[in-house]
C-alpha cells in the first residue's frame, strides 16, 4: 500500500474505535464518544493527538486477533481559551474503556509532559477499570498513573470528569485529582460493586444509589461538581479552568472586568437579621461583593454549612470560604470541616488568594461528631488555614464564637486583613450558654429566675456579642459598614498582591488526617 494511504488507514482505524455500533450504544446511553468529548472540552481545532497508532501488547485470550491503533484512550493535548491543557479520553467502545499495560503508558507520557511544561491535566473517564485479559500489567499501569497523580499534586492542576463507570482501584486516579465531576445518571463510581456488597454485607444497593452523581456530590463529598450530561460538563471543565493558574508557580490568570473596583452595596447592610438567631443565605452576601455577581461555587451539594468557590475580584481569581448561618445554623462539623479544608489547601497550592467570610456558631455538639472525630477533623480546617501562605482576608458578618473564630482564618493564624461588620458577635460563645454558665449558681438563687437571665443576657451581649472588644485588641483590623465590603476588600487583595510568607524547613507537615 502507498505509505500516506496506509498511514491514513491507521488514522482512520485509530478514529473509528471500537466501531459504530458500539459508538451507536454509547449515544443512545446519552454518552458522547471520546473524541467528541475532547472536541468540546478544547478550544476548536486545537487538539493535538499523541501516540494515536499505538496498540496493545496482550496476545492472550485471543486479544492478538483485536488490534486496535490507539488501544482505546485518546491523549494530547491543546487550548481552553488559548491556554495549554493535557488531556486523556476514555473510549468505552474499545474493551470497555478498559486500561491496558499501552494506555497506561500513554496517560503517563502525557503527564510527565503536562508536569514538564507546567500545565494542567484533564482526565475524561469512562472505563470498566483494569483490562482484565493483561492482568496484573494493567494493575501496574495504574500504580503508574497513581504515582504521577501524587507527584503532579499541588503543582499543576489535575481535573477528572467521570462520564460514565470508574469502578475498582480505578477510582484512586481521579480521588488523587484536585477536582472531580460526575455526569448525573450516567457515571459512577465504587471502590466494590453491588454484586460485592450483596455477598459480603447483604445489602441491596444500585449502581446508582452506591455511587451516581448525587450519592458522591451530596453524601460522600467524593464529587465536587455535578453535570445534567457530557456537553454541560464539558462546559464547566471549561469554566473552573479559566480560574486556575496553570501550575503553581504562576499567578492565577487575571481578567478586566467592567464591575467597579469601588461598588458599594447598600443591600448587604440589610442582609444580617436583625435577631441574631435567624439564618440568612451567605451566598447572597458573597454574589453582592464579588466581580459581576459571578460565583462557582465547588462542593455546592455537599456539607452546606459551609460554602466555597472561585469568583474575581478586582479581575483576579479568588477562592471563598464562608460559613452557611442557612444551613445548620453554620456549624463546623466533620464534613464542612473536610470540604473548608481541601479548599483551602488547593488554592494555597496554587497561588489563589483567600476571601473567608465568616457567621459560626461554633462546632456542632454530638456523640454522632466526637465519635466520627471532629477534633482530628476540625483540626484538618484550623492546620489548612493555618499554613495557607497566600493572601488571606477575613469579613466577619456575624458570629465568631469559640474554637470556631480560632479556626475560621483569625488574626492569630496569620491572615493578613481581618475585618468585622458591626454585626459581629466575637465571643468564647453565644450569651445564652455563657450566662448559664458563668451564672448558673446566682441565677439558681434568684427570686425572679426569668428576669434575673434576661438583665445578664444584656449585659453579656453588650459586653461581648459586638466587633469592638477584638477591634480594640488589633484582632480585627477595621469595623466596616457591609456595603463598604467590596471596596475593602478589593483594596487589601491590592496591597497583598506582592504578599510572601514562608513556612519554617520541612519536609511536610502531618496535617491531622
Ligand atoms: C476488558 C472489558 C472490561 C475490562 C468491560 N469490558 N470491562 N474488557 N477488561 N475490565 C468489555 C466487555 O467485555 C465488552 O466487550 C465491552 O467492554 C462493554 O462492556 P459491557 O459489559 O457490555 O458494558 P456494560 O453493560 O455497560 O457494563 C459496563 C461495566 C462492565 C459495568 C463496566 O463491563 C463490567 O462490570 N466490567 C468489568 C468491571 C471490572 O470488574 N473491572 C475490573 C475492576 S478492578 P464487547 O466486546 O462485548 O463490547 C480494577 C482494578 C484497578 O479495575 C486496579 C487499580 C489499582
Amino acid at each position: 500500500m502507498d505509505p500516506i494511504e496506509e498511514l491514513r488507514a491507521r488514522q482512520r482505524t485509530a478514529e473509528q474505535g471500537g466501531g459504530l455500533e458500539r459508538r451507536q450504544r454509547q449515544h443512545e446511553e446519552g454518552k458522547l464518544s471520546a473524541r467528541e468529548r475532547i472536541e468540546l472540552l478544547l478550544d476548536e481545532g486545537s487538539f493535538e493527538e499523541i501516540d494515536k497508532l499505538v496498540t496493545h501488547r496482550c496476545r492472550d485470550f485471543g486479544m492478538e486477533r483485536q488490534v486496535i491503533p490507539g488501544d482505546g484512550f485518546v491523549t494530547g493535548y491543546g487550548r481552553i481559551e488559548g491556554r495549554l491543557v493535557f488531556v486523556f479520553s476514555q473510549d468505552f467502545t474499545v474493551f470497555g474503556g478498559s486500561l491496558s499495560e499501552t494506555n497506561a503508558q500513554k496517560i503517563c507520557k502525557i503527564m510527565d509532559l503536562a508536569l514538564k511544561t507546567g500545565a494542567p491535566v484533564i482526565g475524561l473517564n469512562d472505563s470498566g477499570g483494569a483490562r482484565i485479559q493483561e492482568g496484573v500489567v494493567s494493575l501496574a499501569g495504574y500504580a503508574d498513573i497513581f504515582l504521577r497523580n501524587t507527584l503532579a499534586s499541588g503543582v499543576i492542576p489535575q481535573i477528572s470528569a467521570v462520564m460514565g463507570p470508574c469502578a475498582g482501584g480505578a477510582v484512586y486516579s481521579p480521588a488523587i485529582t484536585d477536582f472531580v465531576f460526575m455526569v448525573d445518571r450516567t457515571s459512577y463510581m465504587f471502590v466494590t460493586g453491588p454484586e460485592v456488597i450483596k455477598t459480603v454485607t447483604h445489602e441491596d444497593v444500585t449502581k446508582e444509589e452506591l455511587g451516581g452523581a448525587g450519592t458522591h456530590n451530596s453524601v460522600s463529598g467524593v464529587g465536587h461538581f455535578t453535570a445534567a450530561d457530557d456537553a454541560e460538563c464539558l462546559r464547566m471543565v471549561r469554566h473552573l479552568i479559566g480560574f486556575l493558574p496553570q501550575n503553581n508557580r504562576e499567578d492565577p490568570p487575571r481578567r478586566p472586568s467592567a464591575d467597579p473596583i469601588d461598588r458599594m452595596d447598600s443591600a448587604l447592610d440589610q442582609i444580617v437579621p436583625a435577631d441574631p438567631s435567624l439564618p440568612y443565605d451567605i451566598k447572597d452576601a458573597i454574589v453582592r461583593v464579588v466581580d459581576d455577581g459571578e460565583f462557582f461555587e465547588v462542593h455546592e451539594r455537599w456539607a452546606r454549612n459551609i460554602v466555597v468557590g472561585f469568583a474575581r475580584m478586582d479581575g483576579r481569581p479568588i477562592g471563598i470560604v464562608a460559613n452557611q448561618p442557612a444551613f445548620l445554623a453554620g456549624c463546623l462539623d466533620i464534613d464542612s470541616s473536610v470540604k473548608g479544608a481541601r479548599f483551602v489547601r488547593f488554592c494555597d497550592a496554587f497561588n489563589i488568594p483567600l476571601v473567608t467570610f465568616e457567621d459560626v456558631p461554633g462546632f456542632l455538639p454530638g456523640t454522632g461528631q466526637e465519635f466520627g472525630g471532629i477534633i482530628r477533623h476540625g483540626a484538618k480546617l484550623l492546620f489548612s488555614f493555618a499554613e495557607a501562605t497566600v493572601p488571606k482576608i477575613t469579613v466577619i458578618t456575624r458570629k465568631a464564637y469559640g474554637g470556631a473564630y480560632c479556626v475560621m482564618g483569625s488574626k492569630h493564624i496569620r491572615t493578613d486583613v481581618n475585618l468585622a461588620w458591626p454585626t459581629a458577635e466575637i465571643a468564647v460563645m453565644g450569651a445564652e450558654g455563657a450566662v448559664n454558665i458563668v451564672y448558673r449558681r446566682e441565677l439558681a438563687a434568684a427570686a425572679d429566675q426569668d428576669a434575673a437571665r434576661a438583665q445578664k443576657l444584656r449585659e453579656f451581649r453588650e459586653r461581648f456579642a459586638n466587633p469592638f472588644v477584638a477591634a480594640e485588641r488589633g484582632y480585627v483590623d477595621d469595623v466596616i459598614e457591609p456595603r463598604e465590603t467590596r471596596p475593602r476588600v478589593v483594596r487589601a487583595l491590592r496591597m497583598l498582591e506582592t504578599k510572601t510568607d514562608t513556612m519554617p524547613r520541612k519536609k511536610h507537615g502531618n496535617i491531622p488526617l
